[in-house]
């Protein structure tokens, strides 16, 4: 699991999901990607792939909004657009997507952008993208309240059980 987060919340929902992935009988690391370069290894031995971030600008994170987001108080310096792109090819590899953003209609989506990056290196995306909401908005000082956390568990519950299934 390879989460971009400025504020908390896609770290909280990342150990969620990672919560409900290994309860689900798929033990699962949490990196954040201002991190993962040291971990290059567990990437490239990961038997599913998940990769989340805050929505920007109606898509992926980046320097500028990044830096925008630090004047509000956020923190961290790597997006996950800029580590995909320094990423080796992932054909044939499992993958899967989420994303978090406010629940205006015109939020955009981190993750749809997170899912071409993927297919253009050739992943297989075995589940469609999740989506979960947060409190606050554009100014950044985002919350996710225990809801969003409960449906993370169960939606890391479900790629695990879809990745164990004998048919998959
Ligand atoms: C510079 C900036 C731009 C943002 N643009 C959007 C946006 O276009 N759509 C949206 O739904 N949320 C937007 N947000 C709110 C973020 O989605 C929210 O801060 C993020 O999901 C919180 O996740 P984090 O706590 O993991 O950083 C923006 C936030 C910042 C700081």
């Amino acid at each position: 699991m390879v989460f971009e987060s400025m504020f908390g919340c896609t770290r909280a929902v990342a150990e969620s999901i990672a919560e409900g992935m290994t309860a689900a009988g798929l033990p699962t690391v949490v990196l954040d990607v201002d991190d993962v370069l040291a971990h290059d290894d567990v990437v490239a031995r990961a038997r599913l792939l998940v990769v989340g971030a805050p929505t920007h600008m109606r898509g992926l994170s980046t320097p500028r909004s990044r830096a925008l987001a630090r004047a509000r108080g956020g923190q961290g310096d790597l997006g996950v657009h800029e580590w995909l792109d320094a990423l080796p090819g992932l054909s044939g590899r499992s993958t899967a997507v989420f994303d978090t953003r406010s629940w205006s209609r015109f939020a955009g989506s981190a993750g749809s952008r997170i899912e071409k990056l993927l297919r253009r290196r050739g992943a297989e995306i075995i589940a469609p993208t999740q989506a979960f909401g947060i409190e606050g908005g554009e100014d950044g000082r985002a919350t996710i309240d225990d809801a969003q956390l409960q449906l993370a568990r169960a939606w890391g519950g479900s790629l695990a059980a879809h990745l164990l299934s004998p048919v998959h």
